[in-house]
């Protein structure tokens, strides 16, 4: 019998699967640690209630313009303040740099009473760049190379501040610099994701197997035996153009035929951490 203090929800978001990929690594640690992992994959239809039986949360996250995804800012929005405080774990992924992206979900939750007792910053896969630049940028495929230390790390900080009587709070300073990305990244670069490639989405008929796509925001539906696509609501996260089998989903003429970062891709990516 697992005690209370030993059961984690270990929740996140990711569009292609990065995120997913280092929650499954962190999830298998704490297993190892005698801690019971609940795992939640987020998406608009995820119940703010999930939280209530736990303690322990450990929430990870991608990185889209140097913030969170709409769809986790949605989630955290919907929590209620917690009449017992519960201590989180943040962790983030990102291609190149994640801006305030941590701070920014840190005060969120403390807003509601949820206080955030360690964070981290894995550097990984950049599942937007490998779809727009060219291919022969590798580091843009791999995770860096500190990336098992940190796990280590991580579950290390976990164990340490989830069985502590008072583990403080850690909120990463505001990088003051960081604003000075915004322009560029978020008011160019997400009105080109959002308005222009997000539209541009669709299916190549030949090469879909017939299943449902998956989308954590419900813009593809099944009607008909066609899948559809609306754009409205799409925040871009690209799981459909990196999941779906055969490359079916595009959102451009150049990216048709290029290696999408997909389930096998990151089973690799796993092996070569466990590995060092
Ligand atoms: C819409 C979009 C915006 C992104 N913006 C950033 C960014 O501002 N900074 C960064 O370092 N990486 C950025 N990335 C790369 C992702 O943060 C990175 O690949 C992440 O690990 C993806 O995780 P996921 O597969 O779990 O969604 C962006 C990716 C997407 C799809
Ligand atoms: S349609 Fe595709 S890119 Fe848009 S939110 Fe859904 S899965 Fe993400």
């Amino acid at each position: 019998m697992v005690s209370e203090s030993k059961h984690v929800l270990l929740v996140y978001f990711s569009g292609s699967g990065s995120t997913e990929a280092i929650s499954e690594m962190l999830g298998t640690r704490l297993a190892e640690m005698e801690y019971k992992v609940t795992m939640v994959d987020l998406s608009i239809s995820t119940k703010a209630e999930v939280i209530d039986d736990f303690q322990l949360i450990v929430f990870g996250t991608p990185t889209y313009h140097c913030s969170p995804p709409r769809t986790v800012m949605d989630f955290i929005n919907k929590i209620s303040y917690q009449k017992n405080n519960k201590r989180v774990f943040l962790f983030c992924t990102y291609g190149l740099y994640p801006g305030n992206n941590i701070r920014t979900i840190a005060k969120k939750l403390l807003s509601k009473n949820i206080t955030c007792i360690g964070y981290m910053g894995i550097r990984g896969p950049a599942s937007d760049a490998t779809m727009m630049f060219p291919q022969w940028i590798q580091f843009m495929y791999r995770y860096e190379k500190g990336t098992k230390q940190k796990l280590e790390n991580a579950v290390k900080q976990m164990k340490e501040a989830f069985s502590s009587k008072n583990p403080g709070q850690k909120i990463p300073s505001f990088k003051w610099y960081a604003p000075f990305d915004y322009i560029p990244n978020q008011i160019f670069a997400r009105r080109k994701f959002i308005n222009q490639y997000s539209n541009r989405i669709a299916l190549i008929n030949e090469r879909w197997d017939g299943k449902p796509i998956q989308c954590p925001r419900n813009c593809w539906r099944i009607i008909n035996e066609k899948a559809v696509y609306n754009a409205k609501g799409c925040e871009f996260c690209m799981r459909c153009i990196h999941r779906t089998l055969n490359k079916a989903v595009v959102f451009s003429s150049k990216m048709i035929d290029r290696a999408r970062l997909d389930k096998e891709f990151y089973k690799k990516r796993k092996i070569e951490i466990d590995s060092v």
